[in-house]
């Protein structure tokens, strides 16, 4: 097993790519801490990991609220004692142009993509530390490195995300705390099938997003949950800094 005797704190771990990240490190002997702010698929989360044998503990939190992001890794002290690995990983996609976006869903998408990794960084870092070092894992995205049409808030929280990464990646690198980023093209996660069943013509709009990578289809959570296994075990342990993208060839 690549993570016995870690504990992995995982935010957005409820639905998606989280949920399915946190099985595959549960399984790999990691103790998880599964952090969402809805408490229900948190809970649903745990009882997957503990009906495949592994352990995890539910976290309530709101990962763009500072008192919240606080609570939840003095949650993690006091059940594990300890912190190896942390996955910045919740997020929230607003689509359109600058122009038809809202002052509030900028405050929305910066709050809850890029003050939360801030947040994880600022206050998850002591307890790495206190660990003896470890690894922070924050979710980018493909938008956050090539334009990409109706996604511009988007596109500016997920590039903050993989330049607060390379700095914190500098700033720490002695100190055996490394930083790193995934940056994934369109993953089908119940939330994106969400919005193309919401779409006007479904059909059209799935077609449009398999379209976009070269390899001709969507990627899996599976897909996710493996690259972020890689970037966090010890067999990175000279990779920091920098990321990858698990997209079907889409920002090539
Ligand atoms: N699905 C994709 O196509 C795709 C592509 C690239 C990047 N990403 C990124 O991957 C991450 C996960 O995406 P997903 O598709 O699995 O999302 P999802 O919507 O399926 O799941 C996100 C989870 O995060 C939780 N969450 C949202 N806001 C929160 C908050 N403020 N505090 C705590 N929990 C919160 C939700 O309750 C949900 O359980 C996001 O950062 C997203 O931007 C997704």
């Amino acid at each position: 097993m690549k993570l016995a005797g870690k504990v992995a704190l995982i935010t957005g771990a409820g639905a998606g790519i989280g949920q399915e990240t946190a099985r595959l490190f549960a399984k790999e002997g990691a103790s998880v801490v599964v952090v969402d702010r809805n408490a229900e698929t948190a809970t649903e989360t745990v009882k997957l990991i503990e009906a495949e044998g592994g352990k995890a503990l539910s976290v309530i939190a709101d990962v763009a609220s500072s008192a919240s992001v606080r609570a939840m890794f003095q949650s993690t002290q006091e059940a594990f004692g300890a912190l190896h690995i942390l996955f910045n990983n919740a997020g929230i996609v607003v689509q359109g142009r600058v122009e038809d976006s809202s002052e509030e869903d900028w405050n929305a998408q910066i709050g809850t993509t890029l003050t939360s990794v801030f947040l994880g960084c600022k206050y998850g870092i002591p307890l790495l530390r206190a660990s003896g070092g470890g690894v922070i894992l924050n979710m980018a995205s493909v938008a956050g490195m090539m334009g990409i049409v109706d996604r511009a808030v988007y596109s500016a929280a997920k590039g903050g995300v993989i330049g607060l990464t390379r700095a914190v990646a500098l700033d720490h690198a002695k100190e055996g705390i490394r930083c790193v980023y995934l940056a994934p093209a369109t993953i089908e996660t119940p939330s994106l099938r969400d919005r193309i069943e919401a779409s006007p013509d479904p059909a059209a709009a799935r077609k449009a997003f398999e379209s976009r990578q070269p390899v001709g289809r969507l990627g899996t959570p599976s897909d996710v949950a493996y690259a972020a296994l890689y970037l966090v075990s010890d067999e990175a342990s000279f990779v920091t800094g920098s990321g990858l993208t698990v997209d079907g060839g889409m920002a090539v």
